[in-house]
């Protein structure tokens, strides 16, 4: 399928947010809005086929040597053409060009995809505990079913 990567610029905000919304209004992702994205802009990525925007990709940076890949979402229409894994290696080309030491983390409920691209299991209670602010805004925050894992360079399978 024809589509290309780049950072997101103010005018894909709307964009962003309708990819987001269907995974939103499931309890799959965290709400985020227009704000939000317009503040941490450069932490977010777009994939675009010459018609439209197909995916979203976000990172949170906790400190220099801690990661949060977040905000990942593709146009249920465009599932399984590869967009999904090549944001996620997007976004971690982007985090290492600041940081080489970093540690790249993520919290899912699909890590069956995340395995794929590179991430292994972790126990939960191994990340530090700052990394659990924004629970409170989940639907899921009192049966919390997500998987944590870590980012590594060499173990795609
Ligand atoms: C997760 C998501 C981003 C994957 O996007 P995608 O573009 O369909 O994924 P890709 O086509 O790049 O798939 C990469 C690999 O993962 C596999 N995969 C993708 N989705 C999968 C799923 N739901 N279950 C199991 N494997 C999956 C693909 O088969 C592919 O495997 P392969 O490399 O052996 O062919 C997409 O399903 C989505 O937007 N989900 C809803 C939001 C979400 O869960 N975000 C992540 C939360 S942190």
């Amino acid at each position: 399928m024809n589509f290309t990567l780049r950072k997101a610029h103010n005018n894909d905000i709307n964009n962003i947010l309708n990819i987001l919304s269907p995974y939103v209004k499931q309890g799959i992702l965290l709400p985020r809005n227009t704000d939000d994205i317009a503040n941490n802009l450069s932490t977010f990525s777009v994939a675009v086929t010459p018609k439209k925007h197909i995916g979203v990709i976000s990172f949170y940076k906790y400190n220099n040597k801690l990661y949060e890949i977040r905000s990942l979402a593709v146009d249920q229409r465009y599932h399984h053409h590869g967009v999904g894994k090549h944001l996620v290696e997007y976004a971690i080309n982007d985090i290492v060009q600041q940081s080489k030491e970093a540690i790249i983390f993520c919290l899912t409920y699909n890590p069956v995809f995340f395995k794929k691209t590179g991430f292994l299991e972790v126990e939960k209670n191994t990340l530090p505990h700052k990394i659990w602010k924004d629970c409170q805004y989940c639907k899921h925050r009192d049966n919390c079913t997500e998987t944590a894992m870590i980012y590594k360079a060499d173990i795609k399978v």
